[in-house]
């Protein structure tokens, strides 16, 4: 009865997948009025009704909030669940936001990848793109750590290649770079503190299994 009491707390990433996260959530009856106002500077929301609690950080803070137990459940991409690599339990992939994790570079950078050189790799995730050439292709690399626009890196010859996200391909296509090998893929996934996990087991476990089943449900309509 404790727990019913409680206020469970969501942490979504500021932007276009807090919005796709909202209307999936009022999909399965979760609702949230107040946070659909696009001129609000708030940053918490409430539904008193549900005993429910939203708030909007930037995307690498939310598996920190989640972590440390300041929000029961987030939801975020998956690169940045193994950027960050928080203990954290990855519970549901939600289908969006997907994308790929991709080394991207002029063909030129082509025959540096198969010949294992010291390449210098530009990107705004040094721990993915570590364990890829370190743990999966062995060869040692330079990484240069950046925080956007990482396209530059082999443009102005700070970087041989990046590791970055690709999702139409439209930025790499308009600055002449090509993706050259993928790393992984990447969606939106749902997280939770462990401690809540089995605190709120029941709570957290009805909301997960209502998703759940309404993605599968969609898929299997538009498949
Ligand atoms: C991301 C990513 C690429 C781009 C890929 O950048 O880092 O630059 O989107 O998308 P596309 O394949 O559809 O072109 P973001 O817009 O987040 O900005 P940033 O470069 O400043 O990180």
């Amino acid at each position: 009865m404790e727990n019913e009491e409680k206020y469970l707390v969501f942490a979504l990433c500021k932007g276009r997948l807090a919005l796709k996260t909202l209307e999936l959530l009022e999909e399965i009856g979760i609702h949230c009025e107040e946070m659909k106002d696009k001129n609000t500077r708030k940053l918490i929301f409430v539904n008193e009704e549900l005993k429910l609690k939203f708030f909007l950080s930037k995307g690498p803070d939310v598996p920190t909030y989640v972590e440390y137990g300041a929000a029961d459940i987030g939801v975020v991409g998956s690169d940045i669940i193994y950027e960050e690599n928080r203990r954290v339990y990855e519970v549901l992939d939600l289908g969006f936001g997907k994308c790929r994790m991709c080394v991207c570079g002029p063909q030129s950078a082509k025959e540096l990848l198969s010949h294992h050189e010291r390449i210098r790799v530009a990107t705004k995730y040094p721990a993915i793109a570590k364990d890829y050439f370190f743990n999966t292709k062995n060869q040692t690399v330079d990484i240069i750590k950046l925080n956007g626009s990482v396209e530059l890196g082999p443009i102005v010859g700070l970087s041989d290649v990046i590791v970055d996200i690709v999702e139409t391909g439209s930025t790499l296509r308009e600055n002449g770079l090509d993706v050259l090998e993928t790393v992984c893929p990447i969606s939106a996934r749902v997280i939770v503190n462990q401690v809540s996990m089995r605190m709120q087991n029941e709570r957290i476990c009805a909301i997960i299994d209502k998703l759940r089943e309404h993605i599968a449900r969609e898929e299997e309509t538009n498949s």
